[in-house]
């Protein structure tokens, strides 16, 4: 139970008077593309829908530790680079620290301003004053106001401290950035109670110990939420990481059993990553099923499949699945890919190293159709795989891909081509 004080700060939202506005026809409201600006950060960009919008409310959300700060400074500091002045706000941190931080990253820029504020009417009168090209508020849990007496953090407090900040973005046109951090305990006061207040919501992962960091779109009113920006944490901050699939790629075990490489779209662009499984017998009456970056019950699905249409006694065999740099599948294109890396592994023998696997698999086993097939043969080819694995191709005219493909009605079909042989 959470307590809930009422505000009494309705006087620093807009009124909406019911006679300001009227109805009007759809088209003749002028509209269109929202002008942007970029961050110089393309990665980020990317994710944004391009860059950012005039008094658009972004939440970056994510754990701990896993980069939020360095990654909103580095934003910040390329956006002073190019002269707009630049707030940042920060909570959590003394300007002596921060600028340590920034003095690491590069960003010691004199437009970039820094304020360390907790008070939200305070942050509110600087913003007011200094209009800049972007506002970043971190955290957003830090914050209060003076209109509640609860603590920073608390469910009434972040609510609060949201609405009023974005009320005043969208008054002053200025695009602001809250830092959210997701708390273990499921989010109490996390960035959940702001999702349906903010225009945008990225989530930011990294896996464990991989440097790999991946900025996720899971709302965004300005842009596709399909996109993804990969980042490699180092010594001077994040770097973008442009070529994903070389790098996913990089340390990829040569003919190795339980290793498959499959061809994921995130958003408009493929990435090649690698899934390995591990299958070995279970000492457990309920043998472990076991997948990182992966749905656990696709995972599930897949082995049942596998033993009651392909007749693989999976049954009494532990499988442990994962997907190398800490990126997570999220369609089914990559089944086909699972289900070789788990036979793979289950009768160690290796798929060919230069071998992709493509296809959706079905309940009865049959190998379906995977959508954008000709540009994720185009990025593996340009990787240099020389043989696709692929679902039958329907219809008479098929543009040509740029690897050698093999097409598969089933999976029987898939291991006899990748196992059978030699
Ligand atoms: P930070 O941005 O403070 O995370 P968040 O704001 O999400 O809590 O990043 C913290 C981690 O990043 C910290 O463990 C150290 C690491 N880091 C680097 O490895 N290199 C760097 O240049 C910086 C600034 C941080
Ligand atoms: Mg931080």
């Amino acid at each position: 139970m959470a307590e809930e004080v009422e505000a009494s700060s309705q006087d620093v939202r807009p009124r909406l008077s019911l006679t300001s506005a009227s109805p009007v026809p759809i088209d003749s409201v002028a509209g269109g593309e929202e002008p942007r600006q970029p961050t110089g950060i393309s990665e980020f960009d990317r994710v944004l829908g391009g860059g950012l919008v005039a008094g658009s409310v972004v939440l970056v959300a994510g754990d701990p530790g896993v980069g939020k700060s360095t990654l909103l400074l580095q934003a910040a500091g390329r956006l002073a680079a190019g002269g707009a002045p630049v707030l940042y706000v920060s909570g959590e941190e003394s300007p002596g620290q921060i600028s340590l931080r920034a003095r690491r990253l590069g960003v010691m820029e004199k437009d970039l301003l820094l304020l360390t504020e907790i008070n939200v009417e305070a942050i509110l009168g600087h913003l007011e004053a200094t209009r800049p090209a972007l506002c970043v508020i971190d955290s957003i849990q830090t914050c209060y106001t003076s209109t509640l007496t609860s603590a920073p953090g608390s469910v009434g407090q972040v609510r609060e401290v949201a609405a009023q900040l974005i009320a005043a973005a969208k008054r002053l046109g200025v695009p602001l950035a809250l830092v959210g951090h997701v708390t273990k305990d499921g989010a109490v006061a996390g960035p959940r109670v702001l999702e349906h207040m903010v225009d945008a919501v990225l989530t930011f992962e990294g896996e464990g110990a991989s440097p790999y960091r991946i900025l996720r779109g899971a709302k965004n009113r300005f842009g596709s939420t399909h996109e993804i920006g990969v980042f490699e944490m180092g010594s001077e901050g994040l770097r973008e990481v442009l070529n994903p699939s070389a790098t996913f790629l990089a340390q990829r075990p040569v003919d190795q059993p339980g290793s498959v490489v499959v061809v994921a779209m995130e958003g408009t662009r493929p990435i090649l990553l690698e899934v390995q499984a591990l299958v070995s017998p279970s000492s457990l009456a309920l043998p472990r099923r076991m997948a990182t970056g992966l749905d656990p019950n696709r995972l599930a699905l897949l082995a049942a499949i596998l033993e009651k249409r392909a007749g693989f006694a999976l049954h009494d065999q532990d499988i442990y699945l994962n997907v190398a740099g800490g990126v997570r599948i999220e369609e089914p294109a990559s089944d086909l890919g699972v289900a070789c890396a788990i036979i793979s592994s289950f009768r160690s023998r290796p798929v060919p190293f230069e071998a992709v696997c493509l296809g959706e698999v079905g309940l009865t086993g049959e190998v379906r159709t995977v959508p954008q097939l000709e540009a994720r043969c185009k990025e593996a080819a340009s990787l240099g795989f020389k043989q696709a694995i692929i679902p039958p191709r329907t219809g008479s005219d098929q543009p040509g891909l740029a690897l050698k493909a093999v097409e598969v009605a089933t999976l029987e079909d898939a291991f006899a081509v990748l196992f059978e042989k030699g």
